[in-house]
């Protein structure tokens, strides 16, 4: 950049576009810096919509990486982070305490799944997890055991950070760091569409979870992969058993039976294992529940939360556990207190937002709006099953999947970086939808504030720039 530029950029005003000025220094997540279109100049957000520079107004239809569930710039968090911005921004939190973090932590007890009652707080989706990996670790080797091993599921995403990484499937995401990552056990997720025995969803009794000898599939290399066998396999070597329960979101937006969740559950406890539920997507009502974990009643040891904790505002961690996994860390030892933490732990701000959004959540009833979301969704996509390029419809709480394909027999498909993920992302654009695919994989998570209209609207642009975009 010349001299005369910086000057024009330090006093913030420029007559080049957004666009044209972030192209001179800014690195984008998960972006191809030298084939990415243009970003998008945002300049304000309401409700469900985003307003971009050049005058577009956008539905946000995957509510800013699925973290928005009140709609943008709402006012009554609006003012909650400001009255908490006058008061205290920000404290230590080793030594230190503060209204909106005590608070937060009561207010998260309450309303969790039985049992989990010790609230650790972190930055992020990925530190989230990783907390709750380096807990469970710690949790054995306190109690004089060392456990190696961390069982996951084929397809799952966990987060960019290493633990989170290794933790995660192999893919796209993966491979480039693939020296610095440690080995995980994986386990055969419930992928209905693509079973991975081969059998299908009305007569399987969730055979995938491998607790069954006799429903033994022809497919017998996937047999030994299942979560019972391996849990059999490695015995009181494994720490813990890590999900995404109901929804596994980055690997293919797959959605559980509720009875694989609920058998999760009973292997761990079989097996004496830890049990931890990475909701950090499927927190706070997106799958129709206020946490994905209640469709199958179950508790996990450790659940893992942020994204929508905030409502979308603020990034923020919680790991919260159970008093038993919390008192294996209490000694006159020192060595045995968990050394974890980061600079921005519990910040109040955060916390605020996420008191301020439980808040609305309660008093929008918008669980309950959720699954009206659902039926509304179900009703738009349910149609798109008979079309060519379509392999499978899925619809959880407020979450509409539409799995596209090759060829229909086969369920061949693209993947990750199908080119028809960037085609469609385009096309949603070009109609005022911004939308995400994940490769060959379309989906919706709008804020829960949208209408019945504005879903139907966005529905009828997705089964529209679908049928373009395949029969070109
Ligand atoms: C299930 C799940 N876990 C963890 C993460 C990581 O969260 P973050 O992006 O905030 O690090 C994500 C992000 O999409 C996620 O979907």
């Amino acid at each position: 950049m010349n001299t005369d530029e910086r000057a024009f950029t330090s006093h913030g005003v420029s007559s080049r576009t957004l666009a044209e000025r972030d192209a001179a220094h800014v690195w984008h997540p998960y972006t191809q810096m030298k084939t990415r279109p243009a970003p998008l100049g945002i300049v304000r957000g309401e409700g469900v919509y985003l307003y971009t520079e050049d005058g577009r107004r956008l539905l946000d239809g995957t509510s800013s990486w699925w973290v928005n569930i009140h709609g943008h710039s709402h006012p009554v968090l609006n003012e909650a982070l400001a009255r908490q911005a006058r008061e205290l921004e920000h404290v230590i939190f080793a030594n230190c305490t503060h209204r909106p973090g005590v608070e937060l932590a009561e207010r998260l007890v309450d309303v969790l799944p039985h049992g989990l009652t010790r609230v650790f707080y972190s930055d992020n989706g990925s530190t989230a997890v990783e907390v709750a990996l380096k807990m469970a670790s710690q949790f054995w080797s306190n109690r004089g055991e060392v456990r190696r091993t961390f069982i996951t599921l084929h397809h799952a995403y966990h987060g960019d950070t290493v633990g989170a990484m290794s933790a995660s499937e192999t893919s796209v995401f993966t491979r480039p760091f693939d020296a610095m990552l440690f080995g995980v056990v994986r386990a055969e997720a419930p992928y209905c569409y693509r079973c991975p025995l081969g059998l299908t969803r009305e007569t399987c009794n969730v055979a995938c979870l491998g607790d069954e000898p006799d429903a033994a599939s022809s497919r017998a290399e996937a047999w030994t992969r299942t979560l019972a066998q391996q849990l059999e396999r490695h015995g009181t070597d494994v720490a813990a058993v890590l999900v995404e329960p109901m929804l596994q979101g980055a690997g293919g937006m797959i959605v559980w039976p509720a009875e694989f969740l609920a058998g999760v559950r009973r292997l761990c406890d079989a097996h004496g294992v830890l049990m931890i539920a990475d909701e950090v997507l499927t927190g706070f009502g997106r799958t129709g529940r206020l946490f994905a974990c209640e469709h199958a009643g179950v508790s996990p040891d450790i659940i893992c939360l942020s994204k929508a904790v905030t409502g979308g505002y603020l990034p923020l961690g919680v790991t919260v556990t159970t008093e038993s996994i919390y008192a294996a860390f209490l000694s006159d030892d020192r060595t045995r207190t968990f050394f974890h933490g980061h600079s921005f732990t519990g910040n109040p701000l955060a916390c605020a937002l996420a008191v301020a959004s439980l808040d609305l959540i309660r008093d929008t009833d918008a669980v309950a709006k959720v699954q009206q979301i659902e039926s509304w969704l179900r009703r738009g996509l349910q149609p798109l099953v008979d079309h060519p390029s379509v392999g499978e419809v899925r619809v959880l709480g407020g979450v509409g999947i539409v799995e596209l394909v090759v060829d229909k027999t086969t369920r061949s498909a693209g993947g990750y970086l199908d080119t028809v993920g960037p085609a469609l992302s385009q096309a949603f654009l070009d109609c005022g939808l911004l939308l995400r695919p994940l490769g060959n994989v379309v989906y919706a998570l709008p804020p829960y504030v949208i209408t019945e209209a504005e879903t139907a609207w966005m529905t009828a642009q997705m089964a529209d720039v679908i049928d373009r975009v395949t029969s070109r």
